[in-house]
């Protein structure tokens, strides 16, 4: 199936690992043009240096902007170029106690997560809606209504996204522009990896036995029982960011292996 996206321009915060690097070798295999981001510009090398060796006949670019630094995303918004794409895709979470999550963990996990998809977009999408076509999706979280007792800072950014979207889809009434949210379930990154071997050890088990044990004991209501690859994730953010998912607009797209339950 042709999803309609040669030539088109995407960007993508927080893309040299992780979903937002699948997400970025799914629209280059659709022969979209896309930037790429990341804190580092050392971080950003080396991604690009991956994609143009699998994808050498594709236009790839890399910014270095950090979103928890007002200045460096001035610095970014100030230099991208028209986008018809922008995937709202970086996200931070620390898992701690509620009570010992300090003020300046909550504003940085806002500024990260809520902020970064503010900024872009108010950049962004005045340009979408006079080329009267444009996609901008936004990456919440199973956790913005799973909520673990954990995570409730990350949760409460995740969910805030979720009303960004609508709000913003609203101002695109009667264009081609689509603003949408995907919320995805536990993704296997190289993060998660990290988290379960780590379990694993600690607990004295195989990295499967820690998989299995998250899903029959913590995220026992998840249908999947197992992590997403994060190219079922990408996919589908490519897919809803496409052409052919015109009639998709001011909702949120659940990628959470049934987790949140529900039929809506
Ligand atoms: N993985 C999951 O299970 C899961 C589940 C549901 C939702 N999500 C959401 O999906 C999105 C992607 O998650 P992920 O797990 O793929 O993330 P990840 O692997 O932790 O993402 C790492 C990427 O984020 C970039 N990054 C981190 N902090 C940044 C900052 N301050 N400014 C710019 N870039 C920054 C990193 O760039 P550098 O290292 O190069 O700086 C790297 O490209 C997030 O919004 C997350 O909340 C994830």
């Amino acid at each position: 199936m042709d999803l309609g996206l040669k030539g088109k321009k995407v960007f993508i915060s927080g893309s040299t690992a992780g979903i937002g690097f699948a997400t970025a070798q799914s629209f280059l295999r659709e022969g979209a043009d896309v930037i790429i981001n990341g804190r580092s510009e050392g971080s950003v090398s080396k991604a690009l240096e991956k994609l143009t060796g699998e994808f050498p006949e594709a236009n790839i670019e890399g910014f270095s902007a950090d979103f928890a630094s007002q200045e460096s995303v001035n610095a970014l918004t100030a230099a991208l170029p028209d986008i018809d794409i922008l995937i709202n895709n970086v996200g931070i979470y620390s898992s701690q106690s509620f009570f010992e999550t300090s003020d300046e963990e909550w504003m940085k996990q806002y500024e990260v997560n809520v902020m970064s998809g503010v900024r872009l977009s108010r950049k962004l999408l005045p340009g979408m809606l006079e080329r009267n076509w444009g996609r901008i999706l936004f990456v919440s979280s199973e956790c913005a209504t799973l909520v673990p007792e954990d995570l409730i800072s990350y949760s409460t950014t995740k969910g805030a996204l979720l009303t960004v979207s609508r709000g913003l889809a609203q101002l695109t009434k009667g264009t081609g522009v689509t603003i949408n949210a995907v919320i995805p379930g536990s993704t296997m990154t190289e993060g998660a990896e990290a988290f379960l071997s780590d379990l694993a050890e600690k607990e004295n088990k195989t990295v499967q036995q820690a998989e299995s044990d998250f899903f029959s004991e913590i995220r026992t209501s998840s249908l999947l029982q197992r992590f997403a690859k994060v190219e079922e994730i990408a996919n589908s953010i490519v897919y809803f960011s496409s052409p052919l998912a015109s009639a998709t607009n001011g909702t949120a797209i659940k990628l959470d292996g049934g987790s949140m339950g529900g039929i809506l």
